[in-house]
């Protein structure tokens, strides 16, 4: 039988993928756009046509399936948009999905993956969920176009800490979970890196990386705000939930470290220090 990985040209899905692979799964990579799939990853996977918002495309994607990667595309901001996709997950026996949430959500209702984790349990579907830290892509992806052409780090973060995790690190993590789907039954695992770093110790390693100053420009919620709708040309929706998620940063809510990561794989996760070596050229 087959995995399925939605989003599999995404930051998460894409490890995943890849890590399934050589685990020697069958994987069936998702996504709107089938050819930039088959790009990435040549004939070492299914690609198929799959949108959450088409149910028509639901049936070929769970051909052979058996397991699901399941994400939310950010764009798809409230819970019910993954709710047909679920409901039809059921109706096809899944033996596990691991849903891709966020930390600290067991006890915080606002995000969309609380009630997307409780619908999958509700409906009685063997889970596995994955609840990281913030991904250090957002900096080497989002924020990095200030790191290169301004030497700042432009985000609300405040003085608080986060316990910055690599994608990468995610992507065998839930590849881990999918390859033994009768180990980690109705599960859930809080995947942090191995230490929570404040943005003024991110700008000092990313000094001593990349050779140049780079600092910590600390601006309140309205001005990253203006600056992400205005000159950055970012959605407004987009713009305001990243707000709300640099709020809830600030509470002190990205700040634990676990050591879930070690249970499951066996290994270290990645530092920022590492991270940032292996990913120089996004900041040059
Ligand atoms: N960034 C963080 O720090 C952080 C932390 C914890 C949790 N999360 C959660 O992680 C998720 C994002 O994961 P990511 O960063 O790996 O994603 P991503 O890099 O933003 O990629 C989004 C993926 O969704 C696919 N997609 C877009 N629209 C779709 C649609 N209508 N139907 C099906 N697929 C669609 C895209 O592929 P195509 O364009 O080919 O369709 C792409 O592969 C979010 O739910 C976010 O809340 C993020």
């Amino acid at each position: 039988m087959k995995i399925l990985v939605t989003g599999a040209s995404g930051n998460v899905g894409r490890y995943v993928t890849g890590e399934l692979i050589k685990m020697g799964e069958h994987v069936v990579a998702a996504g709107t756009n089938p050819q930039r799939l088959k790009d990435i990853f040549k004939d070492k996977v299914d690609a198929v046509y799959f949108d959450f918002t088409d149910k028509n495309s639901y049936k070929k994607a769970l051909e052979n399936v058996d397991r699901v990667f399941l994400m939310r595309p950010p764009h798809l901001g409230k819970p019910e948009d993954l709710y047909p996709f679920i409901d039809a997950m059921k109706s096809h026996n899944i033996r596990l999905v691991s849903f891709l949430s966020l930390m600290g959500v067991e006890k915080n209702t606002i995000p969309p993956h609380h009630k997307i984790e409780k619908y999958i349990e509700e409906l009685g579907i063997p889970y596995a969920h994955v609840r990281p830290g913030f991904f250090m892509q957002n900096i080497s992806g989002v924020h990095s176009v200030e790191i290169r052409e301004k030497n700042q780090i432009f985000i609300p973060a405040g003085n608080s800490k986060t316990s910055f995790i690599d994608a990468e690190d995610i992507g065998f993590s839930v590849a881990v979970l999918l390859h033994s789907p009768e180990k980690y039954k109705n599960s859930a695992h809080t995947i942090t890196g191995p230490e929570a770093l404040d943005y003024y110790q991110i700008a000092e390693i990313l000094s001593r990386v990349t050779g140049r100053k780079i600092t910590y420009a600390k601006p309140g919620y309205l001005k990253y705000r203006r600056y992400y709708i205005k000159h950055r040309g970012l959605e407004k929706a987009y713009v305001n939930v990243t707000v709300a998620l640099y709020f809830m940063t600030r509470m002190g809510t990205a700040k634990d470290v676990t050591n879930d990561y070690f249970k499951l794989t066996g290994k270290t996760p990645h530092s920022f220090e590492e991270f940032a070596i292996k990913n120089k050229d996004c900041f040059m």
